[in-house]
This record gives C-alpha cells, sequence and structure tokens, in this order.
C-alpha cells in the first residue's frame, strides 16, 4: 500500500537517533512522492551540517527531501518558523523526554498540531523513556494529552519493530502445532534474555538514573512477554492485539525472591578492558544502579498456571542477543539420552541477531540414544537479506496510521506497576550483586533457576 503523502516534523535533528536510525530508515521506505521531511536543530544550517546528514544515509535522494529550521524549542515565538506544506503531519521528538510537553503545547498553541485537525492528521511519535517511574509517567502522559488524544501518540519500542517479534503472533496464531502446545499443560517454563555485550559507553550519565529495570524490563522485555502469553485477539487489528496484552500484563505477579539485581565490575569484552561500573563516565563513584537484572513472574490465569516466565537482561555481558526460549515438558520416552533422559524440546525464538526460529527435538544418534538436534529456520536465508529494520516497519506504520506495534498508555501503565514493585522489592533487600564484564551475569541468576531444579538456556 502506497504511503500518504505529509510532512515528518524531527525535532532534535542533529542528535544520536535522527543521523544513526531515523534518517536511514527514511531514506529506505518508499516515501510519497511531495512527502517532506522538515529537520529542527539548535546548530546553524551549512554545508558542514548538511553533509553530516547525508553521511548517515547511502541514499542522496532523501536530501532533496529535507528542510532544515534552526530554532530553540524551548521558544515558543520562534514556532512560526515551522512551515509544513501538508495537512497530514507527522512530529517525530527525538529529544531528552524533558522537552515533550513544552514542544507538545507550543505545537497546539501555534496552530500546527490539534486533537482534532480540521483537515488530514496529526500524529506524534516519541521513545521511551517514558517517565522514570509510574507517576512520572502519569504526569507526563496527563500532559501530552492536554495536547493530542491516544489515537494519535506513536510510543516507539524499537523492539517491537524487530521481524522475530512481530512473528511471535503470526507463529503462535496460523500453527496449530504451535497454538494447541502454548500453555502451562505442555509448557514447563520460558525464558526471555535480552543481553548486551557493550558497556554504558557514553551514556553512562543517563544510564546511572535508570538501570536495567526501568531501560529494559519495563518496556522490551515486559512487551514481548505480554505477546508470548497473551490470549488470541478476536482480530489481528491494533485495539484487540493491545487488549489482550493488557490483560497479561494485569494478570503478572511477582515470584517471591526471585529479583537478583547486578552490577557489573571491571573485566574484557572482546580483550578490549571494561571498567568498573563505578568508573564509567558519568556514574556516581558510590552507584547502586543496576546493570543487570533476572526474576521469576507468574502469570494468574487458566492458561500459565504453574509455568514461570524467567526474565533477564544485563549489559557487560559475554554476548549480545535478545531471545525466547519455551522449554516444554518431557513425556514418557523408551529411550535414555546421553545423560540420562532424553533433552526437553524447546522452540527458540531468535529475536536478534541472526533472527531465526529452532526446535530443539530428539532423534537417535549414532548409537541408540535419544540425542537432542536441532531444526533451524534462518530469516535472513529464506526471505533474503532485505528485511526491513525495526525503524523502517515503524516509521512507515505511523504514516499508514497502524498502531499495533506501539505501546498503548494502558500497558505503559501496568509495566510500571510491576517494575515500581520490583523496585520497591529491591529497596527492602538491597543486594547487589557483582559480575565480571565479558561474563554472563551474576552467578546468583544461575541459582535463581537451579533453585528450580532448571538451568538458563545455553548454560
Ligand atoms: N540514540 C538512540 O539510539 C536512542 C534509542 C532509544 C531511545 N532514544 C531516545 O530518543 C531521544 C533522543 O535521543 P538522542 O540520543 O538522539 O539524544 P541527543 O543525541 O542528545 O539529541 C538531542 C537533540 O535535541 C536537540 N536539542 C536539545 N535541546 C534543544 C533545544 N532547546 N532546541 C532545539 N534542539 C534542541 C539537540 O540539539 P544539539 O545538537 O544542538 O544539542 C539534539 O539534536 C531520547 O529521549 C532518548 O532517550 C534514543
Amino acid at each position: 500500500m502506497a504511503l500518504p503523502a505529509c510532512s515528518i516534523v524531527i525535532f532534535g535533528a542533529t542528535g544520536d537517533l535522527t543521523k544513526r536510525k531515523l534518517i536511514p530508515a527514511l531514506a529506505k521506505i518508499p516515501l510519497a512522492k511531495s512527502t517532506e521531511i522538515v529537520l529542527i536543530g539548535r546548530r546553524a544550517d551549512n554545508a558542514g551540517l548538511r553533509n553530516e546528514f547525508l553521511a548517515f544515509t547511502k541514499d542522496a535522494k532523501i536530501a532533496k527531501r529535507f528542510r532544515y529550521i534552526q530554532m530553540d524549542f524551548n521558544k515558543f515565538d520562534e514556532y512560526k518558523n515551522i512551515e509544513v506544506k501538508h495537512d497530514n503531519r507527522i512530529f517525530y521528538l527525538a529529544t531528552g523526554p524533558e522537552s515533550f510537553p513544552t514542544i507538545t503545547k507550543y505545537l497546539e498553541r501555534a496552530g500546527l498540531a490539534s486533537p482534532k485537525p480540521a483537515r488530514g492528521w496529526h500524529r506524534l511519535v516519541f521513545e521511551k523513556p517514558f517517565g522514570y517511574d509510574l507517576q512520572s509517567a502519569q504526569k507526563l502522559n496527563h500532559e501530552l494529552t492536554q495536547c493530542f488524544t491516544e489515537d494519535q501518540i506513536y510510543r516507539i519500542d524499537h523492539y517491537l519493530g524487530k521481524e522475530l517479534v512481530q512473528n511471535i503472533l503470526v507463529v503462535r496464531f496460523s500453527n496449530p502445532i504451535f497454538e494447541r502446545l502454548w500453555n502451562g499443560r505442555y509448557v514447563d517454563n520460558v525464558q526471555i534474555s535480552v543481553m548486551e555485550q557493550h558497556a554504558v559507553g557514553s551514556r553512562g550519565a543517563y544510564y546511572d538514573q535508570s538501570g536495567a529495570l526501568r531501560d529494559m524490563v519495563q518496556n522490551h522485555l515486559l512487551q514481548i512477554l505480554s505477546l508470548i502469553a497473551m490470549e488470541a485477539p478476536t482480530t489481528a487489528e491494533s485495539g484487540d492485539v493491545h487488549d489482550e496484552k493488557v490483560k497479561v500484563l494485569r494478570q503478572l505477579r511477582y515470584v517471591p525472591d526471585s529479583l537478583v539485581l547486578g552490577q557489573y565490575a571491571a573485566g574484557s569484552i572482546s580483550g578490549k578492558h571494561v571498567p568498573d561500573y563505578k568508573d564509567e563516565d558519568g556514574v556516581g563513584k558510590r552507584s547502586r544502579t543496576e546493570t543487570y537484572a533476572a526474576l521469576a513472574l507468574a502469570i494468574d490465569n487458566q492458561r500459565w498456571m504453574g509455568t514461570p516466565f524467567y526474565l533477564r537482561t544485563g549489559k557487560a555481558t559475554g554476548s549480545s542477543y535478545a531471545e525466547v526460549v519455551m522449554t516444554f515438558k518431557r513425556g514418557s520416552s523408551l529411550f535414555h539420552g546421553k545423560n540420562g533422559q532424553p533433552a526437553p524440546n524447546k522452540l527458540i525464538l531468535r529475536i536478534q541477531p541472526d533472527e531465526g526460529m529452532r526446535l530443539q527435538f530428539n532423534l537417535k544418534g549414532n548409537d541408540c540414544c535419544a540425542d537432542p538436534v536441532l531444526m533451524d529456520f534462518s530469516h535472513k536465508a529464506e526471505f533474503g537479506m532485505n528485511t526491513p529494520e525495526a525503524y523502517e516497519r515503524l516509521l512507515a506504520d505511523v504514516q499508514r496510521g497502524d498502531q499495533t506495534l506501539f505501546s498503548r498508555w494502558d500497558e505503559v501503565e501496568h509495566a510500571w506497576r510491576i517494575v515500581d514493585g520490583l523496585r520497591k522489592v529491591h529497596g527492602k533487600t538491597g543486594k547487589l550483586h557483582a559480575y565480571r564484564a565479558g561474563t554472563s551475569g551474576p552467578e546468583e541468576a544461575k541459582k535463581l533457576l537451579a533453585r528450580d531444579g532448571r538451568s538458563w538456556h545455553g548454560q
């Protein structure tokens, strides 16, 4: 379907997000002929700045759509400089969240945006962090909804734009062989891991105010969990999908004594020294911010009774990957595995890198043992290398007006309730386990599963 012509106005155009993600994505998607890209920044417009923009895209044609406006978005008077040629408008806030209320208020006051535009449509796009806790998220949402309605707001969680995350619903609801087994009767446990090899680097000052629970669990991990655990929506329409996701978030319960938080200590990754987290630029010398979190959640409903969902995420770990591993219960078997019982069946959804799916099952090996083997589907091998990047898909969806892959406010709100609860639990114990940079995380995370007679996939 052709994308409608519109004006895409990006606040914070000279920032990292615009240059690294938005411009390259916009250069790749098939924009309508007259769509313009209005770039707003504080810096003077000159050849150096234009070259900087171009350096981030391989396609010089996109530059013909650019119009750069130098302004301070905290000054209302300067909004008169913003000229847009279309009634269909996207306002992308690629700035710190502290600026969101000011920009939206001034956009409305200047007549550039309206909750009920007389012609065309007006849409607001921004990324996490959606607040720092439930209270600040509610305040931010209250301020934004003074100027935009929920159906105009597109909250980006870029994980939802990833091919394999989008695939979760297709795999579940178009394959009866999986659909029938997708419940606590057959599934022993579900593990969701999002690991990042890089340390905090230049983002220390931001990260130290946030930590793994707020930066990763509140959004990416709980979003993935709700897609894995939700009931079948009535239709694949955005509203129905979000309704089912919210139900899961409301039914989530923290499994007592299961929260493991950690902070990386000096170590090495790919032969390079990584300093202790507390010695990173912008991080407090006595910081108690967690760079690693692992926990177990239960879902109080018929489908998932008795099946724990284990979540873990960490920075400066041995490798970068995101995956969901569903381990099935063992049945009776005529045959032995190499170490006693045959290995359990597993379904592994690899979100990144090397997007794909793997199914582990047992076959006869060279002797009469039941040996586990992997049936491997690689997304790129099957569908080619041109899989759209998450931002391409999401930016196209904003233009189409499809909110399915964006976080709805009630999801954000419930996710914050869970994370605030976890932070309270941590406040009581105060335990923060050190782990060496370049390892898989603190030993206590292994013990968390070992106490249930399980282990993390791959360990
Ligand atoms: N970077 C990422 O990959 C990423 C990923 C996920 C989420 N996010 C979120 O996306 C947002 C933007 O992140 P970022 O990394 O791109 O931030 P950034 O590099 O600090 O960019 C912020 C931009 O805002 C501009 N700006 C600040 N104050 C201004 C003012 N008063 N008037 C006009 N322009 C002003 C800055 O202009 P100057 O150049 O003049 O300073 C810069 O262009 C943040 O909310 C962040 O949490 C970013």
